[in-house]
């Protein structure tokens, strides 16, 4: 914890994570705490045992190093808990698990991560949940959309890929009149950029694969509540079995240190990318809503503290020939999944699943993830791999 007259809510976000999770003096004085590898837990003798009554019981129920990174979320964040699970798609499908039966209805915005479809059109629907899914601009007329066995709403915004902001404020306005639970996926603003639970969301998800871990080798996911949510949520959890290892848990508070930093240069870095990109004449549109030219803008600016370094550009013309030799030709970027590493990352998007969202593109959309090298470096990469990719 921060030991500061101020509140934490008052200090500078790179302030708090510095110091969130952390309690030195409860291990010695040790800067970090200690990774606790562990199933079993020792009680003193019979009666504490039959009573469970200490701190820590079982492995899957959580040790030091667990709790230090979920006070730390919760710090950033403004929950009443948070929930540590092996991956970000796991974020999505254990808060669905917890607040969704049989004779359900879920709305899920057309332009949500691809996984989480494939889990709502697959086990929530062999589950008897009915799915429906929405516009990302639909805002308060949401409500046209409610039913009277309508649980969750599940937002992600910007949309996976195509990045289009939704008016959370508005939805959750709507959602809460009828006491409907609004989950959203903010993997992408990290609650530095949006403090989802601050905009009504009741439970917001975390892919802490992306920038969390910052180096693309842990996979992650975290996911917090409101104090009207969390005990449903936490039993799920606990029915479920789902757990994660300390040593990853570590890594991802170890992250944490520096991921303010880290995404202010991929902010920075991506916007000068993305300016540039603007002016190139192979480019049709930049999708990143932190630009001037991005149609959802506005609500961007009005909600939003900053901007990451994921987003979209739609090539003038060409197809899957244009695109694959952009893709081959640049040395820089990756060609690979994921996003938030410090390596800059390049692949062409597939929107075939889309539904009441489909539209046509001028030519194929390829989403970059800009990492920490430098700008300047990037931006001639990229030059030359649109020029060899529209050579005549
Ligand atoms: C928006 C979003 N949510 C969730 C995930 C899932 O994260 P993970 O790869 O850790 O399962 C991803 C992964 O790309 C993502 O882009």
């Amino acid at each position: 914890m921060v030991k500061s007259e101020k509140g934490t809510g008052e200090l500078g976000i790179n302030t708090m994570l510095t110091h969130c999770g952390n309690d030195p003096y409860a291990y010695h004085g040790f800067v970090n705490p200690p990774v606790v590898r562990a199933s079993t837990v020792l009680f003193p003798d019979a009666a504490t045992m039959a009573t469970e009554n200490q701190k820590y019981t079982y492995g899957t129920h959580g040790t030091p190093t667990t709790d230090a990174l979920c006070s730390a979320i919760d710090e950033l964040e403004g929950s009443a808990g948070t929930l540590l699970v092996p991956s970000g798609l796991a974020a999505v499908t254990v808060p669905l698990l917890a607040f969704l039966k049989a004779g359900d209805h879920v709305l899920f915005v057309d332009t949500i991560y691809n996984p989480t479809r494939r889990f709502a059109n697959t086990l929530l629907k062999q589950y008897g949940v009915e799915i429906e899914y929405y516009p990302p601009h639909i805002g308060a007329d949401i409500a046209g959309l409610i039913r009277p066995n309508t649980r969750v709403v599940f937002t992600e915004s910007p949309g996976s890929n195509t990045f289009e902001i939704q008016d959370i404020p508005a939805i959750v306005e709507a959602a809460h009149q009828h006491d409907i639970v609004v989950m959203m996926d903010n993997t992408w603003a990290t609650p530095l950029y949006f403090k989802a639970l601050d905009f009504g969301v009741d439970i917001t998800i975390h892919a802490g694969t992306k920038y969390p871990s910052g180096h693309s080798d842990i996979l992650f996911g975290m996911i917090s509540a409101n104090e009207k949510c969390w005990k449903q949520l936490e039993n799920a959890y606990t029915a479920l079995g789902m757990c994660v290892n300390s040593d990853d848990a570590y890594q991802i508070l170890r992250g944490l240190r520096s991921m303010g930093l880290r995404l202010n240069h991929h902010q920075q870095s991506a916007l000068t990318i993305a300016r540039w990109l603007e002016q190139q004449p192979q480019i049709a549109r930049v999708l990143h809503p932190a630009l001037e030219s991005h149609p959802d803008h506005a609500l961007w600016k009005r909600d939003f503290k900053g901007a990451s370094g994921v987003f979209s550009v739609v090539l003038a013309s060409g197809g899957k020939e244009e695109a694959h030799k952009l893709l081959d030709t640049l040395k820089l970027f990756g060609l690979g999944y994921s996003w938030g590493g410090y390596e800059s990352l390049a692949v062409h998007v597939q929107l075939g699943d889309r539904t009441v969202a489909a539209k046509s593109y001028e030519g194929p959309v390829i989403r970059l993830q800009i990492g920490l090298e430098d700008t300047q470096d990037l931006i001639d990469d990229l030059q030359q791999g649109l020029q060899a990719a529209f050579a005549v």
